[in-house]
């Protein structure tokens, strides 16, 4: 899986913009699942623009509730609405700038499973984590914490070590295969190994096109979630594309 995260970018004009140059660039790609996620104004445009296409969007947040007084918020049954199947839940950006803890991941991932959305759920340490060798820890902890008291169901893993979003500096391959490894072993205590296995496990932080191809050799890394080179068209063709740049 190959997924956009576009962040607080795009209006309806530029989604649209988007969608007419980036399609034709990807046309005849059948085997990389591609998963868009726009802000929640532009997902009914998308959703329109895409309804042709192999390509799925998702939301990059949800609210725990199914409606009522919580003004601002966006229950899961507000998105089904739009055709969104998938749901990044817990980015870092909601973590540090929001204020989101575990116990509210936990809340939004319980919310997304039963209402039959697929979580993206994004894990990582800080670069003060890494340094005090602390990775394991943090990560182990956001996936138990989160996953607390949730069933087996569909899922997806996005690991974004903090320090990579956003700054150029993307983990090596070797290090995102060492953390995506353990988050497999992880999951397979928290549930069991078979399980484990099936769950697609994404890499994120300043993956670009000429990148991409050495995480998706990485045993345990399922694809990528990309944030900044996922604005323009032709840098996300050439992500989406990655078999075509070995
Ligand atoms: P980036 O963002 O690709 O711009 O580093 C990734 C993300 O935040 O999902």
């Amino acid at each position: 899986m190959i997924a956009a995260n576009w962040k607080m970018n795009k209006t309806i004009a530029e989604t649209q913009d988007f969608v007419s140059e980036f399609l034709p660039l990807v046309a005849g790609v059948e085997d990389v699942e591609v998963l868009v996620c726009p802000p929640f104004t532009a997902l009914s445009a998308l959703s329109l623009a895409l309804k042709d296409s192999r390509v799925r969007i998702g939301a990059q947040d949800i609210f725990w509730e199914g409606r009522g007084a919580f003004t601002g918020e966006i229950s899961a049954d507000m998105l089904l609405d739009l055709n969104c199947r998938y749901v990044i839940v817990g980015h870092s950006e909601r973590r540090h700038i929001m204020g989101e803890n575990d116990l509210i991941i936990n809340r939004k991932l319980k919310a997304t499973g039963l209402a039959g959305l697929t979580p993206i759920f994004c894990v990582g340490e800080t670069l003060q984590e890494r340094e005090n060798n602390m990775a394991r820890d943090v990560v182990g902890g956001q996936l138990e914490k989160g996953l607390q008291d949730i069933p087996a169901g569909a899922l997806v893993i996005a690991y974004e070590p903090v320090w990579a979003i956003g700054t150029g500096v993307n983990a090596s391959p070797e290090d995102a295969r060492e953390m995506t490894g353990f988050i497999r072993d992880c999951l397979g205590k928290l549930y069991d190994r078979h399980w484990a296995s099936g769950v697609q496990i994404l890499y994120g932080g300043s993956v670009n096109p000429a990148n991409i191809s050495a995480f998706m050799a990485q045993e345990y890394i399922d694809g990528a979630l990309v944030g900044g080179a996922s604005l323009n068209p032709l840098d996300f063709a050439g992500i989406v594309r990655f078999k075509s740049n070995v």
